[in-house]
């Protein structure tokens, strides 16, 4: 290191042109991403080569990243990042359903169902359902009408609907209301486990630390009403071992529901959502 000055006062002269933002939360951030970037790099001795790697694997993500799909979302589920930002943002008490990621396929505008209705557009005979009914409530137990609950889950197949140009647009997707009474009704498909989209750099990441890249059986919610804080969280299936195996991390027993065998390809399940007191604010779509 040959330059006349020392790492720390280039670290310091780096931070102070840093340090005339107006908005002062932008510039704590940049400030704090600053340090703790220089201190990776210092306590890594990060090579010229793992720099040029580096940079190369951002623009090959910005190369997989579309209306559809996002590698940057996608690279923040598989390291925990998109898990930990919900929880740290979630004022819930540990007895009520867990908060889950969004995930990069949620869309906004699905079509609004009756009560009891089916999200299943493309009709295939081996497909199994679910009817999916309960109350959403506050914390004291009591029903909140007209709360709405935005539903969406893969296909058989293991693709969201704007994944795979063979299913209909909304495939799978619907927004439901509570009654009078704070009840939800509605029929899904069976869930089934699927993998992540394993095609581009994330994919290589996974491959290389050795990770299974497969998310358990799930449906995805948005449970929310005004004055309430907006619950984002996903159905798994009691009993599914894969539970502890999902590549985002997301997937835990605050989360899980039993799914009852009513018939041959029926199932039905019991399911009750409490909301917290806070503000109703619904997040940002991740595709179109
Ligand atoms: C999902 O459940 O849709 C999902 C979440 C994170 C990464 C990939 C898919
Ligand atoms: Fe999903």
């Amino acid at each position: 290191m040959s330059n006349h000055t020392s790492i720390e006062q280039f670290t310091q002269r780096v931070l102070k042109s840093y340090s005339n933002f107006e908005n002062k939360r932008l510039e704590k951030l940049v400030q704090s991403l600053i340090k703790h970037l220089f201190s990776y790099i210092k306590e890594n001795h990060i090579s010229n080569e793992e720099w040029e790697f580096t940079w190369s694997f951002f623009a090959e993500m910005a190369d997989f990243t579309n209306e559809q799909r996002n590698e940057f979302l996608l690279l923040a589920d598989v390291l925990g990042i998109s898990q930990l930002i919900t929880r740290l943002n979630s004022n819930r008490p540990e007895n009520v359903v867990g908060t889950a990621l969004v995930g990069p396929f949620y869309r906004a505008n699905a079509p609004l169902y009756e009560k009891g209705k089916s999200i299943i557009i493309d009709q295939h005979p081996d497909d199994h359902r679910v009817s999916i009914s309960g109350k959403v409530m506050d914390m004291n137990k009591q029903p909140i009408v007209n709360a709405h609950l935005d539903v969406w889950q893969a296909a058989s197949n293991g693709f969201y609907e704007n994944q795979d140009p063979n299913q209909s647009e909304m495939n799978l997707r619907g927004k439901f209301k509570t009654d009078k009474m704070g009840n939800y009704n509605l029929i899904a498909l069976m869930p089934t486990h699927y993998p992540i989209p394993c095609d581009g750099p994330v994919g290589k990441f996974l491959e290389a630390a050795k990770r299974k890249y497969y998310r358990p059986a799930h449906i995805h919610f948005i449970v929310s009403a005004p004055g309430f804080e907006t619950l984002v969280t996903q159905l798994f299936m009691a009993g599914d071992k894969q539970i502890n195996e999902d590549v985002v991390f997301t997937a835990d027993s605050s989360m899980t529901g039993n799914f009852v065998k009513e018939q041959e390809g029926k199932f039905s399940l019991l399911y009750d959502f409490q909301l917290v007191p806070g503000k109703s604010i619904y997040p940002k779509a991740t595709c179109i």
